[in-house]
């Protein structure tokens, strides 16, 4: 399209993707209205902007996860001022973010023009990542299960012999987010899960939380429910999680009260990607 240019972002178009985030609804802490999060996003990843005549009028920014032949890149934002969407501002910034990524995934929002876009880049959409919300204080703390705060390192070292993925920085990230706190969940002293979670405010919940491979379908929900019941900070604020819709902690908690109003979908050029049984993702960086 005419008049249209993508080029990578710096520190000094944070206003400019602030103004794009809120014109799009978003209004979550760790997003692009917070410099702490496009900072992160500029150091780890990599953000582009698209201009039209001149001015910001989108923004996108991918991840890379993993190494070597294995490595994949997560779309952690796609975002087009409605006043330019429809026009390829899109599409002309996943050419540049995906250029040399052979694996790629996303949760796409339900907007008429992500799915098409991303399936045309090579992704499916596999299965819907739920916003789940509820009464911590209404899941039952089950004898033998601590969840123990921990450094980030701890945490990402479970995670790196689990998964082969180093996600330190995005620990580290994440644990300084307002009431951020990394975590261990153990049953009986063995580690099941390592997770950042969030223990007060408006985003109390789950960050992020990485299951052991041992963990069989029964121990892959307790480790989730137990991290949301053992949360700590006051006893009736809301929790939150995002939990692919196949994860074995889905029905447990939905009978426990909890809701969703919110999914994306989870697309990718491989389902294998993300595990759906057992991968609890951050909604941005996965
Ligand atoms: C989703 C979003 C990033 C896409 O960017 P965009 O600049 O609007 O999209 P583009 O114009 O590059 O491409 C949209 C494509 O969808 C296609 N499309 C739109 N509606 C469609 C429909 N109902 N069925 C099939 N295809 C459709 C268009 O034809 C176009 O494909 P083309 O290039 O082959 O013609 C943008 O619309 C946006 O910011 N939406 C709101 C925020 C959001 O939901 N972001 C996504 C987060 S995952």
């Amino acid at each position: 399209m005419a008049g249209l240019l993508v080029r990578s972002a710096t520190s000094a178009d944070f206003a400019a993707i602030a103004a794009v985030t809120v014109a799009t609804g978003q209004h979550d802490e760790w997003a692009g209205t917070n410099p702490a999060y496009l900072g992160h996003m500029l150091e780890h990843g990599r953000v582009v902007v698209a201009e039209l005549g001149g001015q910001v009028a989108a923004f996108g920014a991918a991840r890379r996860i993993g190494a070597g032949d294995a490595t994949v890149s997560m779309l952690c934002d796609l975002f087009v001022d409605p006043a330019a969407q429809g026009r390829g501002c899109g599409r002309a910034m996943l050419a540049e973010l995906w250029a040399d990524a052979q694996h790629r995934m996303t949760f796409s929002s339900l907007h008429a023009n992500a799915m098409p876009l991303y399936t045309s880049f090579g992704l499916d959409a596999w299965w819907p990542l739920l916003y789940l919300h509820g009464d911590t204080a209404a899941l039952p703390i089950t004898k033998g299960w601590a969840v123990k705060p921990v450094t980030a390192e701890s945490v990402a070292r479970r995670e790196l012999d689990w998964t082969s993925a180093n996600r330190l920085a995005d620990h580290e990230a994440w644990a300084t987010r307002p009431a951020g706190e990394c975590v261990l969940v153990s049953r009986d002293f063995e580690v099941v899960g390592a997770a950042t979670v969030i223990t007060s405010g408006p985003d109390r919940g789950m960050v992020h939380l990485a299951t052991s491979p041992a963990a069989d379908d029964g121990a892959a929900a307790a480790a989730v429910l137990q991290a949301l019941a053992q949360l700590g900070g006051p006893e009736h604020e809301i929790g939150h999680v995002c939990l692919p819709a196949p994860h074995p902690a889905v029905r447990a908690l939905l009978a426990a009260g909890w809701r969703f109003e919110e999914f994306d979908l989870f697309m990718a050029t491989d389902p294998a990607l993300l595990d759906a049984r057992r991968a609890v993702p951050s909604p941005e960086l996965a």
